[in-house]
């Protein structure tokens, strides 16, 4: 059974790409096959990182492509085990299209209010539309260096009646260095950012698992 995996967001900027990368390469590195449909074609930031870890020789090889639309790149996602969807921002017909189809919906935010706001309210349209709200999860990516703002973040989200995911991914210039030579965030030298990122990987993967079961029966 294939678990699809939609990372959405009406923002630009809050991580989405960060996320589905991070994903398959736990993916990959645990010997599931992954693929990464790139949806931002516009960006195309999956694909272009693809492209760099294949230059640099990075280990798992990555699948990534660019897809403009959302059924196209659906119509192959039952070949893998593990199927990432890498969403564009301000797509509001795509995220419903990804909604519909996936397993699990990873929404990421930041810590601030900014990020928090929009979040929440893409998961309120989400389960308006008819998603089920045990498919809808929320990630903390490029969160501050503030143990209180990510606190009140987490207490904030705990109180909405979507999933919050363990783990997550503080902004690191060392992460961003990383991601733009081709590595994925568990694939930097820095070992306890390197343990909080990949519980979020494995967070991900476990409410795919969870979510996905229960969609199957
Ligand atoms: N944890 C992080 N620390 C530092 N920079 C990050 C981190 N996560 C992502 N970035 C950088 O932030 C920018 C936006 O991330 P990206 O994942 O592309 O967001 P989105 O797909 O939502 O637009 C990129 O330049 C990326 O390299
Ligand atoms: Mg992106």
């Amino acid at each position: 059974m294939t678990y699809i995996i939609g990372i959405v967001s009406q923002k630009g900027g809050v991580g989405k790409s960060t996320l589905a990368r991070l994903i398959a390469r736990e993916a990959a590195q645990g010997g599931v096959s992954v693929k990464i449909a790139d949806l931002d074609h516009q960006q195309q930031t999956s694909a272009k990182w693809q492209a760099r870890r294949a230059e640099n020789g990075i280990k798992p090889e990555i699948r990534v492509e660019v897809f403009q639309n959302v059924k196209t790149a659906l119509s192959e996602a039952q070949s893998f085990d593990v199927y990432v969807l890498d969403g564009a921002p301000h797509s509001s017909k795509d995220t419903a299209l990804i909604a519909k189809a996936a397993s699990l919906i990873v929404i990421p935010t930041s810590d601030s209010d900014e990020d928090l706001e929009p979040a929440v309210l893409l998961a309120h349209d989400l389960k308006r539309e008819g998603v089920p709200i045990d498919r809808i999860a929320f990630a903390l990516c490029l969160i501050s260096d503030s143990a209180k703002e990510v606190r009140a973040a987490r207490e904030y989200l705990q109180k909405t009646p979507y999933k919050l995911l363990d783990g997550e991914v503080p902004f690191r210039t060392g992460f961003r260095q990383s991601l733009a030579r081709g590595k994925a965030i568990t694939e930097t030298p820095f070992k306890s950012l390197v343990r909080r990122a990949d519980k979020l990987a494995q967070s991900v993967i476990d409410a795919a698992a969870q979510a996905g079961e229960r969609k199957a029966a």
